[in-house]
Order: C-alpha cells, then sequence, then structure tokens
C-alpha cells in the first residue's frame, strides 16, 4: 500500500517534471537588447507601442478583457508598476491576493502574446497613496526614503530582490520565455536627486547598479534620470517627447510615458486630450527617431479604497485614457490611435533600417524621410503651425496638412493616417439609472420595500481613548494611515456670564490645519466643515459655533484624504490641525492649541469591520424603510440584488456627502461629489491645435467631481448584497442608486475628401494607389448589432456625435441606404459612391455623410 501510493507519487512528480519541461519549451527564450536606435528583440529592431495597464486599478476578471482591447488597438505590450505598499504589508508579510495577484496579471497578459513592462520602482508615485512605498517604512527610525539611507536601500532591495525573484521562478523574464522585455527601477527621481545632494547621487548610480546586479537578462531603465549609469536606458516622460535625447548615444529614445489624459482631484476639473493630439504627439516621435512609446494610463481604472494619493486624488482613475475606467473602449480616441499604430507598423522597416533624411518644406513644416538600401521608404511629414493648414510639395506631389498634424506615408508616397483627421467611430456613453431593488432572500420584501440598517456614531472618543495630550499631534504620524480618520476633542468651560449666552451672537471657532479636511462638531452636533484641495493641501476653518454656558465638548474630526505621492521628502509632509482658537469670548480670543487634547484614532464601525462579514453584526443597526437624511456620522446598510443586465456598474452618490463605502466588504472606495468650482476655467469645444496641457481643455465647473464610483459586476452575488457607507456629513440614502453604463449610440462622420488607406492590399502589394473613397464604417460591441440608424445624412450635416442635425444640402434617401446595409449587422461600411449617394448635390462644396446608429 504505502509502496504503491508512494510509486504513484512519484510517477505524478515525473508526469508534471514532463508537462512542465514541455510548457518550458514551448515559450522559447529569446534575447533583449539595444542600440542607439531601438530595442532588439532576438536581433530584429523593433518599434514598439506599450499600453500602462495598472493591475490593482481594476480586478482579475477585468484583466482578459483589458489585455484583449489594448492588443486589437494595436499595441505589442502592457506595462504597469509593481504597488510596494499593496504587496508588503508590514515587513516580510506579503500579500499577492486579489487585485494584488502580480503573478496572474503578467500570465494574462503572456497568454495574449503581448510584451510586458514591469516598472518595479519601487517608488512610483502614480497619484497612488504614499507613491507605493509602505507607510511603515517612514516609521522605521532612521529612515529617509529615496535617497543615500541605510535602511531605506534595505527594504527597497529587499523588496526589488522579493518581486525579481517571484517574477524568475516564474519564468516571466524574456531572457526566460516569459513576456518581460524591460524593468524599471526608481521613477522620475532626476526631477527630485538634487534636494538630495551627494545622497541623491550617490543613491540613484546605487539603485541602478543594484538593479542591474539582479541579472534579469533584460534591460533597465530609469524614466526622467538624468545622469543613468550604462547600462540603464534614461527615458522620456511628457507629453510631447519628440526633442527627447538619451543622455549617451548608444540608448534608444524610448518615452515611458505620453499622458492621453490627465487625473483628477475631488473639487477639481474634468480634464481631457483630444484624439488629435495624442496622436500627434506620438507620429512626432516616431518621425523623430522614437523607438518605444507607452501610454500613461491606456486604461486608468479605480483607485479602490484608499488606494488614490494626492492628497485629493479621486476615487476614479479614468484619466481620459484610450480605455475608459469602466473597461470599455473611448472612441473615437481609441480607434484613431488604434489606425495611427497601423500606419506606423506599415513603416517599421525603414524606420528601423535607415537614417532619416529631414526636408524642410516650409517654415513650420518638415519630411523625415527613411529610405534603405532596397529602396523601402517611409516618410512623416508634420505641419508644426498651430493656426494654419497648409498645402506641401513633397517629391512631386501636394499633400494637404491640417494645422498641428502628421501624416504618415508608408511608401513615401499615399498617406495611410493624418494625425488630425478624425475618421474612426464616436461612441457615446449613458449612465442608466437603476434604483437598488431589495434582496429577493430577504423575508417580506414585498411589504417592506428597501430596508435599510442604520448606525450613528458618537462624535468624539466612541469607547477608550488613545491618548490625551497637551497640544495637538500630527495627524498622519497618529494614525499611521490606518485609517482616513483621526479625532481631536478636548472641552471648553463658558461662563454664565458671557454675553452670546443671553443676546445669541455666536463666537467664531478657528483652526488652522495642514490638511486634508476637518468637520466640527460642538456638544456632538455638527457645526460645519473645511477642505484643502490639491492645489494647497494647508486650510483654514473658520465659522461661528454654538456653545452653551457651562461645559462643551469640542470634537474635530480630521480626515486624510490620500496621501502625498511625490516630492523631494514628501514622506514628512504631515496632516491635521496646528492651531486652534475661539474669538468673541468676553477673554478676547482664547488660543486652545495647548488645551488637553484626548485623540482617538479611526471611526467605531471601522474598528468593529462593520462593512464586511467579520464585523457586520457588531453595532446594534436600527432597520428603516426611512433612514434618517441630512444626518452626519452616519452608516447606512442594505441588502440588494444585483442591477440588470451586464453593463459596468457605477454607484451613484450625487445625493450624498462625503464618506467611504463597500459592497459585500470589497472597498469601493472614498466618495465625494464635492463640486468644482463655477469660476475655473472650463472649454465647451476644445481646439486640439497647439501644446496640451492638463488645464487646457477641462469641462465640469461648476459639477460634482466625481458622481460615480465603479463597482465591479464580479463584486456582485446573485442576491444578499451587503451595500455599507458612512456618511460623514450628511445625504439622502434613499437617492442612491446603481447606474449602467451603456453605449448608447455609435456614430461616423467623413468628409468625401478624407480617402480611406486601404491596408490590406498594401500590405501584401507594395507600389501603387492605396487610396479607396471616403467610408464610413460602424461597429457594434460584441453580441450586439445595429437595431436602428438615429441619423444619417449626406451633404452638410452640422453637430457631434449624439447631436447631428441636416444642413441645407442633404441627400434624402440617406437614411434608407444606412438602414439597408448596416440594420441587424455587427458591422457595416458605406463608401461615398454614386453606387450609395447622390454625388451630384450642392455642386462645387465638399460634402460628408455622418451617421448615427443605435446598438443592441
Ligand atoms: C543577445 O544579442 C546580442 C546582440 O543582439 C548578442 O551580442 C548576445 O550574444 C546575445 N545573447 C544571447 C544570450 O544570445
Ligand atoms: C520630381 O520631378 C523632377 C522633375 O520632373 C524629377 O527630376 C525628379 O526625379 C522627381 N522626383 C521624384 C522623387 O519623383
Ligand atoms: C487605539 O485604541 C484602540 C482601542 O483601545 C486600540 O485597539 C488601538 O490599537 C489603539 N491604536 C493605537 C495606535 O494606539
Ligand atoms: C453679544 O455679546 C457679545 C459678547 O459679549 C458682544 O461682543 C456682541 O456685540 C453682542 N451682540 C449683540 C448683537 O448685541
Ligand atoms: C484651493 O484652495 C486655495 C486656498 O483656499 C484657493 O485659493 C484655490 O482657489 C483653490 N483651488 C481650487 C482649484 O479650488
Ligand atoms: C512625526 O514624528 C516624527 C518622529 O517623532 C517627527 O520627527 C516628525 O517631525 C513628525 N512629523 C510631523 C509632520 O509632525
Ligand atoms: C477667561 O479668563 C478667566 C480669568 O483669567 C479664566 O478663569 C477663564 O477660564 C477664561 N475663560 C476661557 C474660556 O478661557
Ligand atoms: C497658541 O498656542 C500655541 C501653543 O502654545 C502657540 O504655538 C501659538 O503661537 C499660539 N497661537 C496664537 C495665535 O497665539
Ligand atoms: C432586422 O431584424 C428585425 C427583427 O429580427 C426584422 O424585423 C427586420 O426586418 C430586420 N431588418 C433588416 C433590414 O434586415
Amino acid at each position: 500500500m504505502e509502496l504503491s501510493s508512494s510509486t504513484s507519487h512519484m510517477l505524478l512528480i515525473l508526469a508534471l517534471l514532463i508537462l512542465s519541461f514541455m510548457l518550458n519549451f514551448s515559450s522559447a527564450a529569446y534575447n533583449v537588447t539595444y542600440d542607439s536606435r531601438s530595442l532588439i528583440i532576438d536581433g530584429q529592431r523593433k518599434l514598439l507601442i506599450s499600453a500602462a495597464i495598472h493591475y490593482p486599478r481594476s480586478v482579475p476578471s477585468m484583466w482578459p478583457g483589458l489585455v484583449q482591447l489594448a492588443k486589437e488597438g494595436g499595441v505589442d505590450a502592457i506595462e504597469t508598476y509593481v504597488f510596494w505598499n499593496g504587496h508588503e504589508l508590514s515587513p516580510n508579510n506579503y500579500y499577492f491576493g486579489g487585485r494584488f495577484d502580480l503573478v496572474k496579471f503578467c500570465k494574462i497578459v503572456q497568454q495574449s502574446g503581448l510584451y510586458l513592462i514591469l516598472r518595479i520602482g519601487p517608488f512610483v508615485a502614480a497619484e497612488w497613496n504614499f507613491g507605493g512605498i509602505p507607510v511603515w517604512l517612514h516609521y522605521i527610525p532612521g529612515t529617509v526614503f529615496r535617497t543615500d539611507n541605510e535602511p531605506f536601500k534595505y527594504y527597497m532591495q529587499k523588496f526589488m530582490i522579493y518581486i525579481v525573484n517571484l517574477m524568475k521562478k516564474e519564468k516571466l523574464f524574456a531572457s526566460q520565455g516569459g513576456p518581460i522585455i524591460l524593468a524599471q527601477v526608481e521613477n522620475e527621481y532626476g526631477f527630485y536627486e538634487t534636494a538630495y545632494g551627494e545622497g541623491g547621487k550617490r543613491y540613484a548610480l546605487w539603485a541602478a547598479r543594484m538593479a542591474v546586479s539582479q541579472n534579469t537578462g533584460v534591460p533597465w531603465i530609469m524614466c526622467e534620470q538624468f545622469d543613468a549609469p550604462d547600462p540603464v536606458i534614461d527615458t522620456c516622460n511628457s507629453f510631447y517627447c519628440d526633442q527627447f535625447k538619451s543622455l549617451s548615444p548608444n540608448k534608444p529614445k524610448i518615452w515611458t510615458e505620453n499622458w492621453p489624459g490627465w487625473y483628477k482631484t475631488f473639487g477639481g476639473r474634468d480634464p481631457h486630450r483630444p484624439p488629435e493630439d495624442v496622436a500627434f504627439s506620438v507620429a512626432r516621435f516616431f518621425q523623430k527617431g522614437g523607438s518605444l512609446q507607452n501610454y500613461y494610463m491606456y486604461h486608468g481604472g479605480t483607485n479602490f479604497g484608499r488606494t488614490s494619493g494626492g492628497p485629493f486624488i479621486t476615487t476614479s482613475y479614468d484619466y481620459n485614457a484610450p480605455i475608459d475606467e469602466y473597461g470599455l473602449a473611448r472612441c473615437p480616441k481609441w480607434g484613431h490611435l488604434k489606425e495611427l499604430h497601423r500606419s506606423i507598423k506599415l513603416c517599421e522597416h525603414a524606420l528601423v533600417n535607415s537614417e532619416p533624411k529631414v526636408l524642410s518644406l516650409g517654415p513650420l513644416q518638415e519630411a523625415d524621410v527613411y529610405e534603405d538600401a532596397s529602396g523601402v521608404c517611409a516618410a512623416f511629414i508634420s505641419n508644426m503651425d498651430d493656426k494654419n493648414d497648409k498645402m506641401v510639395e513633397f517629391r512631386n506631389m501636394s499633400y494637404y496638412l491640417p494645422s498641428w498634424s502628421v501624416s504618415i506615408l508608408p511608401d513615401c508616397k499615399n498617406v495611410a493616417f493624418n494625425t488630425a483627421k478624425v475618421g474612426s467611430q464616436t461612441s457615446t456613453v449613458e449612465m442608466i439609472p437603476t434604483d437598488l431593488q431589495p434582496s429577493t432572500n430577504l423575508p417580506n420584501k414585498d411589504l417592506k420595500g428597501l430596508q435599510w440598517d442604520v448606525f450613528v456614531e458618537k462624535a468624539g472618543i466612541w469607547a477608550d481613548a488613545n491618548f490625551s495630550i497637551n497640544g495637538l499631534v500630527d495627524h498622519i504620524n497618529t494614525t499611521k494611515d490606518t485609517t482616513d480618520y483621526l479625532w481631536y476633542t478636548t472641552s471648553l468651560l463658558v461662563d454664565e456670564t458671557e454675553g452670546f449666552t443671553r443676546n445669541g451672537s455666536s463666537p467664531i471657532l478657528i483652526v488652522e490645519s495642514k490638511g486634508h479636511a476637518l468637520h466640527v462638531f460642538v456638544n456632538q452636533k455638527l457645526q460645519a466643515s473645511a477642505f484643502g484641495n490639491a492645489t494647497v493641501s494647508p486650510f483654514i476653518f473658520r465659522s461661528p459655533i454654538s456653545l452653551k454656558a457651562g461645559k462643551n465638548e469640542i470634537a474635530l474630526l480630521s480626515m486624510t484624504a490620500g496621501l502625498q505621492n511625490a516630492g523631494a521628502f514628501y514622506e514628512w509632509t504631515g496632516a491635521g490641525p496646528t492651531q486652534v482658537r475661539i474669538e468673541g469670548l468676553k477673554n478676547g480670543t482664547v488660543n486652545m492649541s495647548s488645551y488637553k487634547w484626548t485623540n482617538r484614532i479611526g471611526l467605531q464601525g471601522e474598528n468593529l469591520r462593520i462593512y464586511d462579514s467579520i464585523g457586520l453584526n457588531g453595532v446594534n443597526w436600527v432597520s428603516t424603510s426611512e433612514p434618517p437624511k441630512e444626518q452626519p456620522l452616519t452608516w447606512y446598510k442594505a441588502e440588494l440584488n444585483p442591477p440588470p443586465g451586464d453593463e459596468p456598474i457605477g454607484l451613484d452618490m450625487i445625493h450624498m456627502g462625503k464618506g467611504l463605502a463597500w459592497l459585500n466588504g470589497q472597498e469601493i472606495g472614498r466618495y465625494w461629489p464635492r463640486k468644482c468650482s463655477k469660476h475655473e476655467e472650463c472649454v465647451q469645444q476644445c481646439d486640439y491645435r497647439g501644446k496640451f496641457s492638463p488645464d487646457k481643455c477641462s469641462t465640469g465647473c461648476g459639477e460634482p467631481s466625481q458622481r460615480w464610483y465603479h463597482v465591479p459586476r464580479s463584486w456582485f452575488k446573485p442576491s444578499g448584497n451587503v451595500l455599507v457607507i458612512f456618511e460623514e456629513i450628511g445625504g439622502d440614502p434613499t437617492s442612491i442608486q446603481f447606474s449602467r453604463r451603456k453605449i448608447s449610440s455609435v456614430c461616423s462622420h467623413i468628409s468625401e475628401d478624407h480617402p480611406s488607406f486601404d491596408f490590406e492590399h498594401f500590405q501584401k502589394d507594395g507600389a501603387g494607389d492605396y487610396n479607396n473613397k471616403a467610408t464610413v464604417s460602424l461597429k457594434c460591441q460584441k453580441n450586439t448589432q445595429i437595431s436602428a440608424v438615429k441619423f444619417a445624412s449626406f451633404g452638410n450635416p452640422v453637430g457631434t456625435c449624439g447631436s447631428y442635425a441636416q444642413g441645407e444640402c442633404h441627400d434624402p434617401s440617406s437614411i434608407s441606404i444606412v438602414k439597408k446595409v448596416c440594420l441587424n449587422k455587427t458591422e457595416c461600411a458605406l463608401e461615398l459612391t454614386k453606387d450609395n449617394f447622390d454625388m451630384e448635390l450642392c455642386p462645387g462644396s465638399v460634402k460628408k455623410l455622418a451617421v448615427e446608429v443605435v446598438c443592441t
């Protein structure tokens, strides 16, 4: 028995060994090196397009779809940071589960056939809490981050080695047949190095050498590192990197962060970078000898829980990226870049095998021509004029170049793509509200409707105090970021003879705080709140308060909203109240700063974990169908059915104040529909021309900075879903809804003078004319079809997707032809030819076709 069981064991092990041997063989090792032109993969120079997708900013069930959509968008590689503080929860206590399953993410990239760029850091900035470094490290005595400091270097190296060994063990480096072709150490250190003096220089050198000594078999990069030592490659991060040059003539030109949008802050505007300008920046980069470009972000995703940094970065990290927060392609940006990538790829051979000839075609116009000895030729011609379109002559042909644009000629003759001409489809998305549905596994649900369980926290010290001390402690030093919340309480004796107790005028409380937010309670009543913002974190609270004669309890609820994530010595930035005083008492101003303050870390509900199954019943919830509204410090809990359908879900918190939300114990994150000032600068329509900056094309002035909070579908169960909300200020929980994110319509809009390039024949044939008639193409999402044609007009239609209108020039059969070709199809294409339209219409004018369809 014993023997046979161990024999079968041995056989099993043998079989597994053989299997793993075979699997290793199936992905052969390959060699990644570089020269001045590009990375060289197994001897071949490559031009690479990469897409940043951060694994913890979505959930594992979304990863395959996101990676696939990136691949369809024409990228060669996925890039991610590694998030140290998500992995090493306390010294030597590692976590790689759930959203932090790094190996699973890498393998999904590998299975998709894409490369992977692993930016280990482990400092990452990334608008991520504390820049990715664990908060505990700040409290190891003697530690100073990111300089020649022994404790810091010790823990950094230990984590770096841990990650590299994990990747090696899973055979994830290219040298082992895995997808990783590049790795990064540190991150944008060059900006701050001088602030650290000689220690900074020594540290940068140490970091580079330490990384190289890991023997991963793949090159290391350091972005924005102005003294990166050999063989580490220094790389560029910016909105434009066409003018970037590596420090060293033998390094390729690599762009690690092209920002196709920008992040958002609570109280801030909604930034948009126009697709024409993103494409322009990428085309310029490859025109000027670039070899690898990474979109930061390609999918921004969500800062779940308390993972956002800043402070004040929103829970949404949508970034106006080509894939939106919810995982849907953002069109036309996604499609426009896909066409760009396809066009650049057609030029790859010429680009990596020849030196460019630069021809001036005008004061702000130039051609970069790449022609190899065998006559293979590709050209990029650009118009840098940000106001005027231009007609240029190139190789005896005329080309029309819109202002601030690049045309790509993969054969030095036919234009495959112009960055300013958006021919790919546009889509509009809607958030379709659905009421919260009570869970079907609850008894009597029909009788009572939606029931809420309510628990109201006490303002101030809710159980034992953590400590009392004369004076005000630093918030972050006290909580060590185990929670956003810290109570500071004291009492104030008010004399019977104070005038205001008779005449009704109120004294003023003034609190100076380093940040980030504050609610003031007196005798359990919320008085007022004050907040800093992403530009100025410190703030002053100044408000009348109601006092009574005798003893008054003063309770300050101080809050952080994401810890500082970048800057020299950023880890020393404090938070919380520093000065408290009262004006308007008989004694004049009373300075309360050095009073005896009693502190309590966190909320009672947090401490008892009443948001997940561990502590759900830790308090006496009061069940009601009419939960209190505008009630501060209130926990709400409801059991729900999932919203219908399979669209991505956003939790609509527009009628709530500020707080935290969970579903089934999973952290949705901080919510705060804080309005952006209406006095900020916003645009109706964005002019893509000219240099972009994050403030250039914003919307959302006067509107809540974040209304919807992504709740991944995979977090829902068929019934009995527990939604828990902690509301700080007061809101209306009965107005909370789920919204389903749906592509409501798909549009395409093309002018008869915008020929469509015939990629297929070009790749097969070589020389010739590849300009087909202008074509409108429409494509619905998988498993949906065009069910209605909302608008179609050939002529001079006006407006944009969702608001097209006929002009005075209109072919009346437009709708019927579009219906005939497109109805009930997943995708369709229509050429602007006389077979389809009345080309004689309105002679002398350039006509266009605009179509809007519904996919269901
Ligand atoms: C990798 O490629 C470089 C040149 O591209 C070559 O010098 C080197 O020997 C190769 N290394 C291996 C392990 O094949
Ligand atoms: C352009 O035309 C001139 C004059 O006809 C001719 O000499 C030249 O070769 C042409 N260039 C190209 C690139 O075709
Ligand atoms: C604060 O007090 C609570 C309750 O006594 C305790 O569980 C917690 O560990 C204390 N935290 C600190 C940082 O002292
Ligand atoms: C109320 O009493 C306060 C304190 O004595 C005094 O400063 C204030 O002027 C009085 N206000 C009115 C309206 O009488
Ligand atoms: C941030 O706060 C400062 C100081 O209160 C204020 O001047 C500034 O306008 C605020 N900025 C924004 C974007 O709200
Ligand atoms: C936090 O505590 C440390 C150690 O006591 C101290 O050096 C530091 O100044 C404190 N930080 C702030 C912001 O008060
Ligand atoms: C006002 O001054 C008196 C006399 O110095 C003192 O006893 C009292 O505590 C003071 N009141 C407050 C609120 O500080
Ligand atoms: C209040 O007292 C604190 C602590 O004693 C002191 O640092 C601060 O300067 C005082 N504030 C004012 C406005 O006098
Ligand atoms: C599309 O499908 C619907 C429902 O199946 C059908 O009624 C309609 O005739 C179809 N239209 C076309 C143009 O095929």
